[in-house]
């Protein structure tokens, strides 16, 4: 039996409950339809698709159309899933027309469930503007890798007492702002589990610890496909790079002895081929 679909309603629902979930990413139909077959609730098109799809050093240089061209395909294939669009560098940050605009063409284009941006208290005011016109919204504090560069790279976040209580207002600002969810990335523990007390919506945590509704992971970091870079809070469940290399070499190795491909993969028909003029 198919996974019954996760609605904005059920967001606060779980978290009232104390019912856990999870959510990771897809880029393309294939992963989406792997996802969609398991029992996770959330896929997220994330902006992460520069890194991990088309190997840029940064998400920076990812671009609305990017955006389309992948969550579209992930629509089709995750039919029962909750899919999140997000927004890309510069989509948003110029004024809350242009972020209503882009956010819009997301969802029009794209058929996705929401829309998720980065940023805290200062976002509040587009991030208002957004919900008040009926968009749904999921908040990403802590390390926002959109802005690594000016956080000094990709580091924890809310290590000091300071940081802590600036990411709890961000949070608090977030909620406020009618945002539904809010992803929060790379923090200690105990921040993890402040900001999840101290707002109503629901924290997904990726690098949040264990006391948030939710967790939150790259698909590409969890499944070991990704390569040699893997962040602290990531663990790997299984290795399919290494099972995609082993099935390549033996097939390698097949076509150059002549194993494959054996009578049960050809065309045995014998056909009589006439005389070429
Ligand atoms: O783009 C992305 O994959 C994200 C996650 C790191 C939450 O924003």
């Amino acid at each position: 039996m198919s996974k019954q679909k996760m609605t904005i309603l059920d967001f606060q629902k779980y978290k009232d409950e104390g019912r856990k979930f999870a959510y990771c990413t897809a880029y393309d139909y294939t992963t989406a339809s792997i996802v969609n077959e398991s029992e996770i609730e959330i896929i997220l098109v994330g902006d992460s698709l520069g890194m991990v799809m088309l190997g840029y050093d940064s998400t920076v240089g990812v671009t609305m159309e990017d955006m389309i061209h992948h969550i579209r395909p992930v629509v089709k294939g995750a039919p029962n899933t909750f899919i999140v669009g997000d927004m890309p560098f510069g989509s948003y940050q110029e004024s809350p027309e242009q972020a209503i605009r882009n956010a819009c063409r997301l969802l029009a284009e794209t058929n996705c469930d929401c829309v998720k941006l980065e940023g805290g208290a200062n976002m509040a005011p587009t991030i208002k503007r957004m919900t008040d016109v009926g968009i749904p919204v999921m908040g990403h504090i802590g390390l926002t890798p959109q802005s690594a560069t000016n956080l000094g790279g990709f580091k924890m976040q809310g290590g000091t007492p300071e940081g802590a209580k600036k990411l709890i207002q961000d949070a608090l600002a977030l909620e406020a702002a009618g945002v539904f969810s809010i992803v929060l990335e790379c923090v200690p523990n105990c921040v993890g589990k402040a900001i999840s007390e101290a707002v109503h919506v629901p924290v997904l945590g990726i690098g949040a610890g264990p006391d948030v509704a939710c967790q939150v992971l790259i698909t590409q970091d969890m499944l070991d496909m990704y390569g040699d870079f893997k962040p602290k809070f990531v663990k790997q469940f299984a290795h399919i790079r290494r099972e995609m290399v082993a099935g390549l070499n033996q097939f390698h190795a097949e076509t150059l002895s002549g194993a494959f491909p054996s009578p049960e993969f050809c065309y045995n028909k014998e056909v009589e081929i006439p005389p070429l003029e």
